[in-house]
């Protein structure tokens, strides 16, 4: 382990200081000009599976709250089918079962395929299980992993992606992540870009997308946040209601942390607490969202999970000319939740580029006095922006200048990012450049749990398996 983490700290291109009071860094690198065109529907990766009725799109998510549970979702486009899942310990030998429920929908003059989407409850933690799906010589078979038990002590590796899109920019992140061995991924929100599409294609492009990232999600559970472009507010094709559809397609365990809604919830994961918002949704006080965050970061128990992450689209700190200030209504009601409870990390995509914070708030003003500006604050999260996957619209180049001061490391280019969390202490973070083609870990740092990292409490652990590890990083480079 200790050998592993020092190569993995070796290795890194660039070790950034996530200290305050350091200047921020704005990449130089440029990105080569490479067309962010989607990839045409007849390429191999939107393949459709052999024989009639196969099914497709395959993706699984969380199922409960512990993660003793997966929801499995697939499509057949001939006929309903089957709705069972048969899986097992082995390959091949699938003697459990579980059924689930099918239903399709129309999107102005598109018709989808048949939705299935099954519960698997009741799993053992940390064990491989073999699923298949679909009926005859058409059935499929696939594999996840089910995480560790709810433990301070677990380790875990996330895999971040936001504004994935499917482009050839898009199929590289995806590759690079694979690549990471990520046991499970955190997406930021903007799945497919089929808005871009109109009419009966939208529906397509929905289709196309989840046949794209079927290498990943049919394996790997990824934990699902809505974006601007799930919302597919569409007067003129008589499409009003938001979201449409994101939440035929992609079910979250919303009930398992009492939430009223798919799109704001939260996981327990490994040593993990992961909370999900909605920027697209009303958050502002008594709202039911503001209702549910305001109770769920109560239940969050740091002591059996001590990371905290939150999700959201909408970046709070954003120093790029792309949407600056979206995320301002949003930060102005939760940021002085996020110091309270001491939030580790607050991931958001929405601008594609890459930039992570100092740890900074803001909360001090209020509309008789105050000043208004980020200040330095431990208790603070570090908010990483990671809408770079790559999707057709291209990449957000400018940033502000100047580099404001809560901006530690900006750079404006593809790529996604790894968080890899070693104990109730520490966790290692990367996030990694599509360079050409290649995985580059561009930014880097070992970040230190807000609860037991920085108090007397890691200074009272028995053991610290990463501890010689983490003084051997000079002073400047720890969070
Ligand atoms: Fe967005």
């Amino acid at each position: 382990m200790l050998v592993q983490v020092q190569l993995l700290l070796l290795s890194s291109v660039l070790f950034s200081c996530i200290s305050n009071g350091n200047a921020g860094v704005t990449s130089g690198f440029v990105r080569n000009e490479w067309p962010s065109i989607d990839i045409p529907l007849d390429n191999e990766v939107f393949a459709v599976p052999k024989g009639h009725n196969a099914p497709q799109q395959v993706h699984i998510t969380q199922g409960d709250y512990d993660g003793k549970a997966v929801i499995i979702s697939w499509v057949t486009v001939d006929e309903p089918g089957s709705n069972r899942v048969r899986y097992g310990l082995s390959e091949g030998k699938y003697d459990l079962t579980a059924d689930g429920t099918v239903q399709n929908y129309t999107f102005y003059n598109y018709k989808s395929g048949y939705i299935h989407q099954c519960l698997v409850d009741g799993l053992k933690y940390s064990t491989k299980y073999y699923y298949e799906i679909g009926d005859g010589d058409s059935s499929r078979k696939f594999w996840f992993q089910t995480p560790p038990e709810i433990d301070p002590d677990a380790s875990y590796k996330f895999g971040i992606i936001g504004d994935l899109g499917q482009t050839y920019n898009s199929l590289s992140t995806l590759e690079h992540c694979l690549q990471t061995g990520a046991q499970a991924i955190l997406f930021v929100g903007d799945l497919s870009y089929a808005d871009r599409y109109k009419y009966h294609d939208v529906g397509v492009r929905w289709d196309s997308w989840g046949r794209f990232v079927e290498r990943s999600t049919a394996y790997q559970p990824w934990i699902w946040s809505a974006g601007n472009h799930e919302i597919e507010y569409f007067p003129y094709m008589g499409e009003v209601i938001p979201f449409r559809n994101y939440l035929h397609r992609y079910p979250t365990p919303y009930l398992a942390s009492e939430s009223t809604s798919p799109l704001w919830y939260a996981v327990r994961r490994a040593n993990a607490h992961i909370i999900v918002l909605s920027s697209y949704s009303s958050f502002v006080k008594y709202t039911p969202q503001w209702e549910w965050l305001e109770k769920e970061l109560k239940k969050v128990d740091r002591e059996k999970t001590p990371w905290l992450i939150v999700l959201m689209h909408s970046p709070m700190y954003n120093s790029n000319d792309a949407h600056f200030m979206e995320g301002e209504s949003m930060r102005v009601v939760f940021e002085s939740w996020f110091c309270q409870y001491k939030v580790d990390l607050v991931f958001a995509g929405h601008v594609h580029a890459y930039e992570r914070s100092y740890r900074i708030s803001n909360i001090r003003y209020n509309v008789s006095s105050g000043a208004s500006y980020p200040v330095p604050d431990k208790s603070a999260p570090v908010y990483i922006t990671v809408g770079d996957g790559g999707n057709q619209e291209g990449l957000a180049l400018r940033f502000r200048d100047p580099q404001p001061d809560y901006s530690a490391f900006r750079e404006a280019s593809y790529g996604h990012s790894t968080l890899e969390i070693k104990n109730r202490t520490h966790a290692i973070y990367h996030w990694n450049r599509n360079d050409e083609g290649k995985r580059v870990p561009t930014d880097s740092f070992v970040l230190h749990n807000q609860y037991w990292g920085n108090s007397h409490r890691r200074r009272n652990l028995k053991k610290n398996n990463l501890h010689s590890v983490v003084t051997s990083v000079p002073l400047s480079q720890r969070s």
